[in-house]
């Protein structure tokens, strides 16, 4: 009380000499009401009573503005107005030459100007302590206020009695508080003093809190890539919280990947494609880098970035016929070396590697495989590459695939082969010498006569046309005998048959006409006369 202290020296003199020149019977002056709380800048209205018995001289000494509003005989009443600060205005009278006085207390309360929660941390991590500030400006009386610190609605902490312009509360961050709003309130209880309970609250701010686990993201990606091949690459974190929060980046020597990242809980998996282009061949660095908070955890891989195409295996002729030779040769691309080709004689791995080859017809379709092998980051690979040789010969027809004399049982079941080879594939016709009749191949059931003969098979190709015969003899019984004798008994037969036949009707006639002659002689003998 700054001002009680510059009006110490009057009421002090005053209350001296009260002490010095006692009065002589009770105290001759009083002051209503003893006490008030006003807010501040407000008036009040303060009386002091005279108990005198004779006129006296009595006033209210006070540094405050003061008017006199009320005037009896022993009292006044005088209102004091735009009171900023607690004072103790003192009545005073003079009785008998015996100074007295009385003093009324005046409380001024206001309401803090400030409260203000100090901003938070960007990101808190959990299991860290965090320590809330609260500013608080102004207020008074201070020893009615109370300062609340909360999350949401929930008390903290609740700090009475303050006296101070900050209040402090350290509270154990927790996955709970991400994105909790904390406050800070203020109250001013004047309730004992017949007034309410006034409050305050700050502006919320809300909270980030964060785990980032210790481990590394786990990167999965191949050591080694070749030019023209498509990779998904993957990047995964456990144990971090909020996962949805976290950024995460794939980073490909100078080149940022687009990751699709999907999370669940605590679980980060981010993955993207890489495509090894012909221009980034050679050795990157793949990292993996995931950012939450105010940390992050980062992993690194070396992925090589190679080109190696299939070794190059080619004929000095694309066209081969049989009885000449050619050469077959594999070429190695730069870096690479040949370490086999089938064919050729076993030697070390070289750029290149060719041999001679006098091709026949057995040597159609042929496949010739050449293997290269090209080191990668410490890693041998190979590649192959094949040719299939294409021997031009023929047209052939031989005895083993085309037999030229079948003898064969009539009626019996044959197969007739005829195979003409060559490359390309020769056409073949059989036909029969003079009849132009087809030669019949395949299965031949039964076999019959008629194809016997003699048949000439041509085996025709770009590369020419060759001739051969084909003989096919049916051998069969003659049945002749049988059908003479068949035919002369069947004539036997007849003639025996017909000689029957004739002698039986000539003796029917006889009889009749043996018959008809008694027939006429009987009638003859009836017939009345
Ligand atoms: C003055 O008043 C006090 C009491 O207020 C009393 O004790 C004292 O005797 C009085 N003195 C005279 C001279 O009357
Ligand atoms: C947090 O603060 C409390 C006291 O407020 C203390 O007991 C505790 O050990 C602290 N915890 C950490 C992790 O600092
Ligand atoms: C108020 O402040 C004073 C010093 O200014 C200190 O001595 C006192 O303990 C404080 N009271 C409270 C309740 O903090
Ligand atoms: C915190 O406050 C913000 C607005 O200020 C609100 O959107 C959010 O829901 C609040 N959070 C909680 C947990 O109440
Ligand atoms: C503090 O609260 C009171 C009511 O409780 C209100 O009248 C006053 O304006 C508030 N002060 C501020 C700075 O918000
Ligand atoms: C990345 O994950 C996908 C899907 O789970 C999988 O198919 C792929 O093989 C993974 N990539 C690597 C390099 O492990
Ligand atoms: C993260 O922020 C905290 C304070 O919020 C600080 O103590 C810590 O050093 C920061 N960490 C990094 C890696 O910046
Ligand atoms: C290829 O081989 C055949 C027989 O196998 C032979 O007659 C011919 O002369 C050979 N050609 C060459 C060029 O050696
Ligand atoms: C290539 O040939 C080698 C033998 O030379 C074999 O071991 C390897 O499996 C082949 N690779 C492929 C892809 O065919
Ligand atoms: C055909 O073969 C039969 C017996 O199998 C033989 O008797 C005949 O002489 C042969 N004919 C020819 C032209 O080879
Ligand atoms: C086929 O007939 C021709 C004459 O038309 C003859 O020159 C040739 O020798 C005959 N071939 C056979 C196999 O009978």
């Amino acid at each position: 009380m700054s001002l009680g202290a510059s009006q110490l020296p009057l009421p002090a003199i005053l209350t001296l000499l009260g002490v010095l020149l006692p009065g002589p019977g009770g105290a001759q002056i009083s002051v209503e009401p003893p006490k008030a709380i006003i807010p501040r800048g407000g008036s009040v209205q303060v009386t002091c009573i005279a108990t005198c018995d004779e006129d006296t001289f009595f006033g209210l000494e006070t540094q405050l503005m003061k008017r006199e509003v009320a005037h009896g005989n022993n009292r006044k009443t005088y209102e004091l107005s735009n009171v900023q600060e607690d004072s103790a205005p003192i009545c005073f009278s003079n009785c008998h030459n015996n100074q007295t006085t009385a003093t009324t207390s005046l409380t001024v309360f206001w309401f803090p100007e400030r409260v203000e929660l100090e901003s938070l941390p960007h990101w808190q991590p959990v299991g860290k302590n965090l320590t809330l500030r609260c500013q608080v400006e102004g207020g008074a009386p201070r020893p009615h206020l109370s300062v609340v610190l909360l999350r949401g609605e929930e008390e903290l902490s609740r700090q009475t009695k303050v006296n101070l312009t900050e209040v402090t509360a350290t509270v154990l961050a927790g996955r709970d508080d991400h994105g909790a709003n904390f406050s800070c309130r203020t109250e001013l209880d004047l309730r004992s003093e017949g007034l309410g309970l006034f409050q305050n609250v700050s502006a919320p701010r809300q909270l980030r809190t964060f785990v980032l686990p210790v481990t590394d993201p786990h990167l999965a990606a191949p050591l080694i890539m070749e030019v023209g091949t498509r990779w998904l690459v993957n990047c995964t974190l456990v144990g971090l919280f909020p996962a949805s929060e976290a950024q995460v980046m794939l980073v490909l020597g100078e080149q940022k990947l687009e990751p699709t990242v999907k999370y669940n809980d605590d679980f980060l998996w981010a993955s993207a494609w890489v495509e090894a282009k012909s221009e980034e061949e050679g050795t990157h660095q793949l990292t993996c880098a995931v950012i939450l908070g105010n940390q992050s955890r980062r992993s690194q891989q070396t992925v090589t970035i190679y080109s190696f195409p299939a070794p190059s295996l080619t004929l000095s002729q694309p066209e081969v016929s049989e009885m000449t030779v050619v050469s077959v040769e594999c070429k190695a691309h730069a870096g690479a070396m040949v370490t086999m080709l089938s064919g050729a004689p076993a030697g070390p791995p070289a750029s290149s590697v060719q041999f001679q080859l006098n091709v026949t017809a057995e040597d159609n379709g042929h496949s010739f495989l050449c293997s290269a092998a090209l080191e990668v980051a410490g890693e041998v690979l190979y590649k192959n590459k094949t040719l299939k040789l294409h021997v031009l010969y023929g047209p052939r027809l031989n005895e083993k695939d085309c037999p030229g004399n079948w003898t064969w049982q009539e009626g019996s079941q044959q197969t007739l082969r005829c195979q003409a080879w060559g490359n390309p594939t020769p056409k073949l016709d059989c036909r029969q010498n003079g009849t132009g009749f087809l030669l019949p191949i395949g299965d031949l059931r039964p076999v019959k006569r008629e194809i016997s003969g003699s048949y000439v098979c041509r085996a025709k190709s770009s590369r020419g046309e060759v001739i051969r015969e084909v003989v096919v003899n049916v051998i069969y019984h003659d049945n002749n005998v049988i059908i003479i004798v068949l035919v002369t008994a069947l004539v036997i037969v007849s003639v025996v048959l017909t000689g029957a036949y004739l002698y039986n009707r000539q003796r029917k006639i006889r009889e009749y006409k043996l018959q008809k002659a008694q027939e006429a002689a009987a009638m003859k003998l009836n017939t009345p006369p």
